[in-house]
């Protein structure tokens, strides 16, 4: 299960498989990645591993764009249009909505979950409450 891959594996490894996992079997999930806290500029998220379509924004500043909001109110993040959102970093135009989710460590946000959709609405409380596990188990893999 999935929660058994963050277990057996070093943080890299579990972020890796994590992003394939979801990719691979979830059809309206079209592209997914991590944004991570940098340690030396703790204002502003790196992008670290992900699946899909390269992109642009490979670092993006707390505050700036949905990933950036989420981190700096370590808020879940649930766009069903993007295209109503002023504060949204374009990756590509086939994108229609996104969802991010927060990992923190003792309250602290240290990266976030971060998945975009060429649906509009696709994702319902379930994602929310599946994403959150993740990320909740994942939290344990940052403190080691
Ligand atoms: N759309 C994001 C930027 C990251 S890409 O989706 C991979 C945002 O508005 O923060």
């Amino acid at each position: 299960t999935l929660l058994k891959i963050i277990d057996k594996n070093n943080l890299q490894k579990a972020l890796e498989d994590i992003c394939s996992v979801l990719y691979e079997n979830i059809s309206y999930y079209n592209w997914v990645g991590f944004y991570l806290v940098d340690k030396e500029k703790p204002n502003e998220l790196v992008l670290g591993p992900y699946r899909g379509e390269p992109t642009e924004h490979v670092r993006i500043p707390f505050g700036k764009g949905i990933c950036g909001q989420a981190a700096a109110t370590g808020m879940t993040f649930v766009v069903q249009d993007v295209s109503k959102e002023t504060n949204y970093l374009s990756c590509s135009p086939k994108v229609k909505s996104e969802i991010v989710v927060p990992i923190k460590v003792d309250g602290k946000i240290v990266g976030e979950l971060d998945i975009d959709s060429h649906l509009l609405s696709p994702f319902d409380e379930f994602d929310k409450i599946f994403l959150n596990k993740i990320c909740e188990k994942l939290s344990e893999k940052f403190k080691e």
